[in-house]
C-alpha cells in the first residue's frame, strides 16, 4: 500500500515517473481510470484549489469524492496517543482512520501545522496518526510539514515552460505576511525542484530557516538529480540569473521570534522583500513567476507582478489536477 504525504515517499524516480505521467495524460485524457472508486477527503482547514481539483479528477475518471470538514458536520478530532479526551475532540483518529478506511478506497488529509514550532511540524502528528491507522492509501492534501501535490504541480509547470527542469535556476525567495505562514509549501517546493534537478537558490531574511532535515533531505536529491542548492540572505543576489522566481511567505524560526508582537515587528521589517518589477528585473529576460495561491495582493507579491505575462500561477493552480490523477494512478500501481 503506497501513501504519498511527503515527497519522501516519491523520491527523484516517482517524481519523474508522476511529472511524466501527468504531461502525457495532459495531451490525451486517459478517461474513466478511477471507475467506481470513492476518495474520501478530510479537511481541518479552508481550501479552494485542493478541494476542487482533487473533487474534479475523482468525477472525471469515472470515480467519487467524499469531502469531510472537521468540526463542521464531522466530529473534532484528536490525534495525540494516550490523550484523555475530556474536552472539545470527540473521536480520535485512531478509530476515525480505519472507519473511513472502510467506506473508501482512498483517503486524502488536508492538516495544517498547529502552531507547535518547528519540530512538531516536522514530527507531523497529525497526517501521520491517518497514515498509521488507515487500511487504504493516504495522500496529503497538505500538512505541517509538506504540501507534495503543490511541489509536484510547481515542476511540472517548471518543466513545461522551460523544457526541462534540469539545472534550471530558479529562486525560492521569502515574501511579507500579515502573519507567519506555515513552511510546508516552501518546503515542498524546495523538495520537488531538487528531486527535479533543479539548480535552487533559497532567499529568506536571517532566522527564517527552512529545518535541517529538510534542507538535508532536499540535498541528497540534489546530489542523486545533479542539481544543487544555495542559501542566501541578499534576495538581489539570488535573483540574478534565474529563469524562475518562486515567492512564498513562511514564518521565522522560534528562537528568531517568539512573542506575537516580535513575530508582527518581525515581519513589518521586511516588507522590502515583496516582488515587484523591480526584483523580476534581476532575473533572467525570461524569468517566469510562481506562487502556489491563495496571494494577499501587495503584501506578499505586487499586482505589477502577477498581472504580468510572466506570471504562470494560474497555470501553476491548473497542474494541480494533473500531477493529483498521475499520482492516484501511481499510488494505486500505475
Ligand atoms: N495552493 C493550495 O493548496 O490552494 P488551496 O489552499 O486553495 O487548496
Amino acid at each position: 500500500m503506497k501513501h504519498v504525504t511527503r515527497i519522501q515517499d516519491l523520491g527523484p524516480e516517482g517524481v519523474e515517473a508522476v511529472l511524466s505521467q501527468a504531461a502525457a495524460w495532459k495531451l490525451k485524457d486517459p478517461g474513466h481510470i478511477f471507475p467506481g472508486k470513492l476518495l474520501g477527503m478530510v479537511f481541518f482547514n479552508p481550501s479552494l484549489r485542493t478541494r476542487t481539483s482533487f473533487e474534479a479528477v475523482m468525477l472525471r475518471a469515472g470515480g467519487h469524492a467524499i469531502v469531510l470538514d472537521v468540526g463542521s458536520g464531522v466530529w473534532k478530532l484528536e490525534d495525540r496517543p494516550g490523550a484523555v479526551m475530556n474536552a472539545d475532540r470527540a473521536e480520535h483518529i485512531k478509530e476515525a482512520s480505519p472507519v473511513l478506511s472502510r467506506f473508501v478506497d482512498m483517503l486524502g488529509i488536508r492538516t495544517f501545522s498547529q502552531g507547535g514550532g518547528d519540530e512538531e511540524d516536522e514530527a507531523d502528528p497529525v497526517i501521520n496518526a491517518f497514515r498509521k491507522w488507515a487500511t487504504v492509501p493516504v495522500v496529503s492534501m497538505e500538512s505541517a510539514r509538506e504540501h507534495p501535490c503543490q511541489g509536484l504541480a510547481d515542476a511540472l509547470t517548471l518543466r513545461e515552460t522551460f523544457g526541462t527542469t534540469k539545472k534550471l535556476p530558479v529562486t525560492l525567495t521569502w515574501a511579507p505576511h500579515i502573519k507567519p505562514l506555515p513552511k510546508a509549501v516552501p518546503n515542498s517546493f524546495l523538495l520537488s525542484a531538487a528531486a527535479a534537478g533543479c539548480e535552487v537558490r533559497v532567499a529568506h531574511p536571517p532566522g527564517f530557516d527552512l529545518h535541517p532535515a529538510v534542507r538535508a533531505e532536499a540535498e541528497a536529491y540534489a546530489k542523486a538529480t545533479g542539481g544543487s542548492i544555495t542559501y542566501t540572505h541578499d534576495q538581489d543576489e539570488a535573483l540574478v540569473g534565474s529563469r524562475a522566481v518562486y515567492a512564498k511567505s513562511w514564518g521565522p524560526t522560534a528562537q528568531t521570534a517568539s512573542t506575537p508582537t516580535d513575530v508582527a515587528a518581525l515581519l513589518a521589517s521586511y516588507s522590502g522583500w515583496m516582488p515587484t518589477r523591480r526584483h523580476m528585473g534581476k532575473a533572467a529576460k525570461d524569468a517566469a513567476f510562481l506562487h502556489c495561491l491563495p496571494v494577499r495582493r501587495n503584501v506578499e507579491v505586487a499586482d505589477e507582478v502577477l498581472d504580468h505575462a510572466s506570471s504562470r500561477v494560474v497555470d501553476e493552480a491548473g497542474n494541480r489536477y494533473h500531477v493529483q490523477r498521475a499520482l492516484l494512478a501511481w499510488m494505486r500501481g500505475g
